[in-house]
C-alpha cells in the first residue's frame, strides 16, 4: 500500500516524501507543477534511490484523481497540494477558494469512496486570530485574515465533517513557520516568484540577489519591536507527518495538532543568528508594518508532544545553515 503525496514535489512535501521512504513507506506523487521544478523530483528519486512514481495533474480534477486512485494502491493521503501567497489570496480570492477547496473536496470524496484510512492535512498557524494569547493551542481562537487562511480552516471543516460520515480520519497539521532544507542540500525551498516569507528573503539578500532585507515593522510590543515568529525546521515538520500518519487518534474521527518548536524568534535575532551562519552580517533597513502581519505567533506543541510522540528537535542554528546549504547550490 502506499500514500499519496499531494504537492509532493513542493517545499515540505519533497522533504515529507523523503522522511516517508524513510519510515518504510510506499509514496506515490501528484504536482501539477505551478510551483516546483521537475528538478525536485530528480533530487527526491536520487535522495531515495528510487523511481518513485509520480503522476502530472491537478489534485482538484476528479478524473485526475480517478486515474491516481485506479493505478496505485492508496491507502493514506497528504495533502500539501495548494496556492499559499496570503497576498495573492487577496487579490484572487475566489481563484484561491476554487483552487484550495476544490483539491480538498474531490480529494475528501476520492479518499472515502476508495477506503483511505487517514488523510493528512497541510493547515497553518495563519487560521488563528492575532488578538489570542500566546502560546497558541490548538483551542485558541479561529480568526482568519485572509482568504488564503479561510482556505485552510474551511479545508480543516471539511475533512473533519467527511471523517465524521465515514471510515476516514483526518488529521490537521497547523505549522507555523517552515525554515531549513535538508541536510544533504540537494531538496529545499526554490520559490518561483517573489518569496514573502522572511528567511527566503534573507536568504537573497546573503546570495546578492537582493540589496538588502527590509524589515516590515519595528514598533511592535516585543522585546526589540520586531515580529515574533516560530521557526520550525522542514525536516522536524517532515517527521511530525509521518507520527500523523500512524498516531492513533480514536475514538476522535479528525484531530488538530500545532507543529512548531514552542519558542518564538523576533526579526531582528533571526537577522543575528543568520549573520552568525554566514559569517557576515545581512544588510537591513526598517520599514512599515506590512499589512496582514501579526507581531507575534508561537505555538504550545503540548498535545503533538503528547499524542503524535512528537517534538521539534533542530535549532535555529540548523535551520539556517541547512537554508543557506540549499540556496548556496541553487543559484
Ligand atoms: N511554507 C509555509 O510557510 C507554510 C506554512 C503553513 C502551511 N503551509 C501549507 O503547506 C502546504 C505546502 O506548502 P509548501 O511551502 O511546501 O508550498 P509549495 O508551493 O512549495 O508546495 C506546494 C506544491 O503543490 C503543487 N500544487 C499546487 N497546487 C496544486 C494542485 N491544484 N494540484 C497539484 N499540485 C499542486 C505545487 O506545484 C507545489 O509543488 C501548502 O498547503 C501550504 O498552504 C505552508
Amino acid at each position: 500500500m502506499a500514500t499519496l503525496v499531494t504537492g509532493g514535489a513542493g517545499y515540505i512535501g519533497s522533504h515529507t516524501v523523503v522522511a516517508l521512504h524513510d519510515a518504510g513507506r510506499e509514496v506515490v506523487i501528484l504536482d501539477d507543477f505551478s510551483n516546483a521544478s521537475r528538478r525536485a523530483v530528480d533530487s527526491i528519486r536520487g535522495l531515495t534511490h528510487r523511481d518513485l512514481p509520480v503522476v502530472e495533474g491537478d489534485a482538484g480534477d476528479a478524473d485526475v484523481l480517478a486515474a491516481v486512485f485506479g493505478g496505485h494502491r492508496i491507502d493514506s493521503v497528504v495533502h500539501f497540494a495548494a496556492r499559499k501567497s496570503v497576498a495573492e489570496s487577496v487579490r484572487d480570492p475566489v481563484g484561491y477558494y476554487r483552487s484550495n477547496l476544490g483539491s480538498v473536496v474531490e480529494l475528501a470524496a476520492a479518499a472515502v469512496e476508495r477506503g483511505v484510512r487517514r488523510l493528512v492535512f497541510s493547515s497553518s498557524a495563519t487560521v488563528y486570530g492575532s488578538a489570542s494569547s500566546l502560546p497558541l493551542t490548538e483551542e485558541s481562537e479561529t480568526v482568519p485574515e485572509s482568504p488564503y487562511g479561510e482556505t485552510k480552516l474551511m479545508g480543516e471543516r471539511i475533512l473533519a465533517d467527511a471523517a465524521a460520515a465515514s471510515d476516514l480520519t483526518a488529521v490537521m497539521l497547523r505549522y507555523f513557520n517552515p525554515v531549513g532544507a535538508h541536510p544533504s542540500g540537494l531538496i529545499g525551498e526554490d520559490p518561483s516568484g517573489e518569496p514573502e516569507n522572511l528567511v527566503p528573503r534573507i536568504m537573497q539578500v546573503a546570495a546578492g540577489r537582493r540589496d538588502r532585507l527590509e524589515v516590515f515593522g519595528a514598533d511592535y510590543a516585543t522585546v526589540d519591536g520586531t515580529a515574533v515568529r516560530d521557526y520550525v525546521h522542514v525536516m522536524d515538520l517532515a517527521e511530525g507527518h509521518v507520527a500523523a500518519l500512524d498516531a492513533d487518534i480514536a475514538p476522535a474521527r479528525s484531530r488538530v495538532y500545532n507543529l512548531g518548536t514552542g519558542s518564538g524568534t523576533t526579526v531582528l535575532q533571526l537577522l543575528a543568528a543568520a549573520g552568525e551562519v554566514l559569517g557576515s552580517s545581512v544588510l537591513y533597513e526598517m520599514a512599515g508594518r506590512r499589512p496582514g502581519d501579526v507581531e507575534a505567533s508561537w505555538a504550545d506543541c503540548t498535545r503533538a508532544r503528547d499524542e503524535l510522540g512528537w517534538r521539534a528537535t533542530r535549532s535555529l542554528h540548523e535551520m539556517l545553515t541547512d537554508h543557506w546549504n540549499f540556496t548556496h547550490h541553487h543559484p
